[in-house]
């Protein structure tokens, strides 16, 4: 039997951040619990490395596509490595580049079957025609929506927004896949249990097809993209960056190049289950179905979408927000257990979920340092304290029945084998259903059964008894042998930390091959020496931790990060990953509507002695009292004039004191040139004090 799991091949033109450390954690724990139930797996991860924004990256950077895609790369691979997440850590066993010459060889095949293939409505596939769109003279490319300003007048043309020039309407020759005659083929395959998953973002899906499709332009002139695979037999164009990017999956195991097929097997391992975010789910679960079904080549196991994190008020992650989480911040203060723990325990997998620094330290504290930790140590301790570190045998006999029922201890084992072996089959249903938070439940309802055993029964005081030996012995082997077990079950998520657990308790099998569906409660054998009880996590102190994040990050400026990619010149602004993200950075109509902003007049305005740039005013925004704002705009604007203005307030910001006086709101302006002049936003209609602003 094997296994195929994929990880979205990331874009060769960004720095890695959380959100792909964060499929790659989930990715590698998929794998490694496969691995330990004997399933040959293979797990790929990579860089998606063509296409016109690494082309202009690069050229931002003065070097050459390649060099720009071995430099990220390079920044990647440090990553997988830095998290142990490489194939000498026991993680990925390919790190996949759509630069690799296999690739060009496989996608240039899956083009070619592609070619000569009917849709399911018996049309060409393929055919040539063309693209339309709106074209930058001075940035030489075609604009998408975002990238350009609409004009005032409909029949007018865009304007580009970095020239502010006027676009032409272009149209060029490109190969189209006739995608609109795949609808009903696609449906059909949604219907099959599991193959988008979850079940609401299959319905989006579904409903996304079912409202029509329109043909994809799959390939580019090269005039206008050149870093990219050239089309089979018509050199002038370059793939489509996605159609090239998708095959990846099936060229990594060989699909097209005889090489790679001897050194992995394409019918051994295809077909794959893709883990991919929402985001980029409808090329996973329309555009990919349709080039297999197009070139024959069978589908996909499944496709999971699993959400995206936010910070912990819910906003999404943005470097102007300051809310990101960094990875050398989360390498520096935190195991790689903690982290994978909390990826794996926070976010309901298939939702969004929310990641703080405050959040990882209290689940650290309270999961791993208090909960697991410390069963693992207080466990092994009174093995080495009351039984001179050799595992008892958890066998009572007659004569033990009397003083055991004494203590309140079960005389045999059934009802905690019972519960363990209940929370194992639970653990494991859960995690074949991606349910990898409540899988951790489970697994940490046995953390909190055996600690209650063993406060029940208090060890200290048995150990008093030479009457209650076996009593002692029964419970200190049950609370060994349900480590042994949380050792095999969690070992895909924070697999340090259980092998060393599992090799404090002695044991030195490889976990990694361990299958929990083997595991037979009592089993540990018992006469056996244990290991030296190490610290396993250490508690976090939060404040501590918390003031080291924040001064590290406010003094992380734009020099250190100087040979970071894509870093805008002389920004001044802190360099995150975030920076490198091309586009633009979405809020959602929730976010904006976070701010209230209401029209206000100004009743006074005043100088502030002692405080240039400062005017004290006071504001009325239809409340019973004026508010007190402090601007500063008092090189540029006379209080005077200001007196009777219609304003534009934040009227909900949370108040702070400047120079002694409390500042309840802000006022918007324009900020103009490199002074950053400000020029007041006002109305040129009549507005009520007070109106909100939409
Ligand atoms: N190159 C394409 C994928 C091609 S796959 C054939 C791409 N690359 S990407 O670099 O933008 O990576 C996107 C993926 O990174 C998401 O689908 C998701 O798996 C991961 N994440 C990016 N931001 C994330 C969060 N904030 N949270 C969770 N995962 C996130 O798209």
């Amino acid at each position: 039997m094997t296994f195929y799991i994929t990880t979205p091949i990331y874009y060769a033109n960004s720095l890695p951040h959380l959100g792909h450390l964060y499929t790659m954690i989930v990715a590698d724990t998929i794998a490694r619990q496969k691995r330990q139930q004997g399933i040959e797996t293979f797990f790929l991860t990579g860089t998606d490395e063509h296409g016109i924004n690494i082309e202009r990256s690069a050229q931002r950077n003065r070097r050459t596509p390649q060099e720009q895609a071995d430099f990220v790369v390079n920044y990647f691979t440090k990553m997988t490595d830095a998290f142990a997440l490489d194939t000498a850590h026991g993680g990925y066993d390919i790190f996949m580049r759509t630069t690799n010459p296999f690739h060009y060889e496989g996608v240039s095949e899956l083009w070619r079957r592609i070619a000569k293939a009917k849709t399911p409505k018996g049309n060409d596939a393929l055919y040539k025609g063309h693209y339309e769109g709106w074209f930058c003279a001075a940035c030489a490319e075609y604009k998408s929506e975002d990238e350009y300003a609409k004009p005032a007048d409909a029949g007018d043309p865009p304007t580009c927004l970095v020239h502010d020039t006027k676009l032409d309407r272009i149209s060029e020759e490109s190969y189209f896949f006739r995608l609109s005659d795949y609808d009903e083929a696609l449906l059909k395959l949604y219907d099959e249990p599991n193959f988008v998953r979850p079940e609401a973002r299959r319905n989006e899906v579904k409903s996304f097809v079912s409202g029509g499709l329109q043909d994809l332009s799959v390939s580019r002139l090269r005039t206008s993209v050149s870093w990219g695979v050239p089309v089979p037999g018509d050199p002038d164009h370059t793939m489509y960056v996605w159609f090239d990017a998708l095959t990846n999956y099936i060229t990594a195991v060989g699909f097209g190049n005889e090489q790679q097929d001897r050194a992995v097997g394409f019918e051994k391992f295809w077909p794959a289950l893709h883990v991919v975010g929402k985001d980029i789910l409808r090329f996973h679960a329309v555009y990919w179905p349709s080039f297999l079904m197009a070139a024959g080549v069978a589908q996909p196991r499944g496709i999971y979408a699993h959400g995206m994190w936010l910070d912990p008020n819910g906003r999404k992650m943005s470097k102007t927000l300051g809310n990101t989480i960094e990875l050398d911040v989360l390498q520096r203060h935190f195991s790689i257990d903690a982290i994978r723990y909390f990826c794996l325990r926070e976010m309901v997998f298939g939702n969004d979920g929310r990641f703080g620094y405050e959040n990882l330290i209290d689940r650290t504290n309270s999961d791993l340092a208090s909960g697991l930790g410390n069963l693992s140590s207080r466990t092994l301790t009174m093995i080495h304290r009351y039984r001179e570190g050799r595992v008892p045998s958890g066998k009572i006999s007659d004569e033990g029945v009397l003083p055991a029922k004494r203590a309140g201890v079960d005389n045999d084992d059934m009802a905690i084998a019972s519960f363990i072996v209940h929370a194992r089959d639970e653990f494991i249903r859960y995690f074949e259903d991606f349910a990898f938070s409540r899988a951790l439940e489970e697994a940490w309802g046995i953390v909190a059964r055996t600690d209650k055993m063993i406060s029940d029964a208090k060890p200290w005081d048995l150990a008093k008894d030479p009457g209650q030996s076996q009593t002692l012995n029964a419970v200190l082997y049950r609370a060994a042998e349900s480590l042994r077990w949380l050792c095999v079950l969690l070992y895909p998520v924070i697999p340090n930390a259980s092998r060393e657990i599992y090799n404090q308790l002695g044991l030195d099998q490889e976990l990694g091959l361990i299958s929990p569906k083997e595991l037979k409660w009592g089993e540990l054998k018992a006469d056996e020496q244990i290991g030296e009880v190490k610290p396993l996590f250490p508690r976090i102190d939060k404040a501590k931790l918390m003031s080291e994040i924040k001064s590290n990050s406010e003094n992380t400026s734009v020099s250190e990060g100087a040979e970071r990619p894509e870093v805008p010149a002389g920004s001044g602004q802190h360099v995150t990953e975030a920076d490198a993200v091309p586009g633009v950075a979405y809020i959602d109509i929730s976010d904006f509507a976070k701010i209230d902003l209401r029209v206000g007049e100004v009743r006074t305005a005043e100088r502030i002695p002692k405080a240039d740039k400062l005017l004290l005013i006071t504001v009325d925004i239809g409340e019973a009292q004026p508010r007190q704002i402090l601007a500063g705009i008092a090189q540029y604007y006379e209080p005077e004039k200001l007196v009777g203005r219609k304003i534009v307030v934040v009227s909900n910001l949370k108040p702070r004191k400047m120079r002694g006086y409390e500042s309840q709101g802000m006022l918007l302006a324009a900020s103009i040139g490199e002074e950053g002049k400000p020029v007041i936003a006002t109305f040129t209609e009549e507005v009520p004090n007070g109106a909100r602003l939409k």
